[in-house]
């Protein structure tokens, strides 16, 4: 589905995997607001994606962005011919994107010697081989260019290690380690890669937590309150911004103070 708020677009062009819901919406509606056309990834939920892209129009209009166009896209990026397709449809429907935003990701939890391989490999195949595919993809057209935004979202989890998350807490440590080595593979060319590693967001991917773990959480949390899939939207605009053409290969912790050194 495309909904465009008006045709002719000079626009910057937008990627953001998994934006249907969560964090991914939360980071296409702030994103609407400040004039970008954005192309939303989903899996499964078709009613959920078309509903962000049609929040993104309203937003994009209520902030004097009559040129932005957003489109709805499914392709399940697990697989490297899904990406492939993926990438294409949104240079077809938008143009190369000037912003891959890699949100997109899943859980498996279990302890090690619960956890299958089928388990771990979902895992990996989500949250850091499609986000390898699609930077990769998406570079050829920005080092060209010389011109490009990649922003990763891994996890405090990547940082720290978790209980019950070894599938989850490597593929967020892989995104890390993927980041650096490729802002600095793109630096010369003025492209950026950077990460943001969000504590614990109110989320469904965080709604299943149990009401002793949650309290426990926030006695870990110096700001005393979980994190707003807003709270990560307004540092990823940022990086995407003018503002932030001097920052790359960073990790942004936005945890509420969660990791913070001594
Ligand atoms: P969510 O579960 O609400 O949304 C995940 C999104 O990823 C959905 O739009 C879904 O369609 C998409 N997705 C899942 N599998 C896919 C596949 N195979 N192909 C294409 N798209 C797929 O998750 P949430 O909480 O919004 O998380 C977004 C990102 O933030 C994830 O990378 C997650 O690991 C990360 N994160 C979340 C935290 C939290 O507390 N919620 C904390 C730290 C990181």
């Amino acid at each position: 589905m495309t909904v465009t708020s008006e045709s002719l677009s000079q626009h910057q062009i937008v990627l953001v995997t998994g934006g249907s819901r969560g964090i991914g919406r939360s980071i296409c509606l702030t994103l609407a607001t400040q004039g970008y056309s954005i192309a939303i990834s989903y899996v499964g939920d078709k009613s959920a994606a078309e509903e962000t892209a049609q929040l993104c129009v309203n937003a994009a209009l209520s902030a004097g962005h009559y040129a932005s166009r957003f489109v709805a896209l499914q392709a399940n990026i697990a697989t490297a011919s899904e990406c492939e397709r993926l990438y294409s449809e949104v240079c077809d429907t938008l143009g190369s994107p000037d912003i891959l935003i890699n949100n997109a990701g899943i859980t498996r939890d279990n302890l090690i010697m619960r956890m299958s391989l089928e388990d771990f490999d979902a895992v990996l195949d989500v949250n850091l081989r499609a986000v390898f595919l699609l930077c990769k993809l998406a570079s050829r057209s920005m080092l060209k260019r010389r011109r490009g935004r990649i922003i990763n979202i891994s996890s405090v989890v990547g940082l720290t290690g978790n209980t019950g998350q070894a599938n989850y807490a490597a593929s967020k440590a892989g995104v890390i380690g993927l980041t650096k080595s490729l802002a600095r593979e793109f630096a010369g060319r003025s492209v950026t890669v950077n990460a943001v590693a969000p504590g614990y967001i109110d989320t469904s991917m965080t709604e299943t937590l149990d009401e002793r773990i949650r309290a426990k959480l926030l006695e870990s949390i110096p700001l005393q309150r979980l994190g707003t899939p807003d709270d990560v939207a307004a540092t990823v605009a940022f990086l995407c911004s003018d503002a932030a053409s001097y920052i790359t290969g960073q990790v942004i912790a936005i945890d509420g103070g969660m990791t913070m050194q001594a």
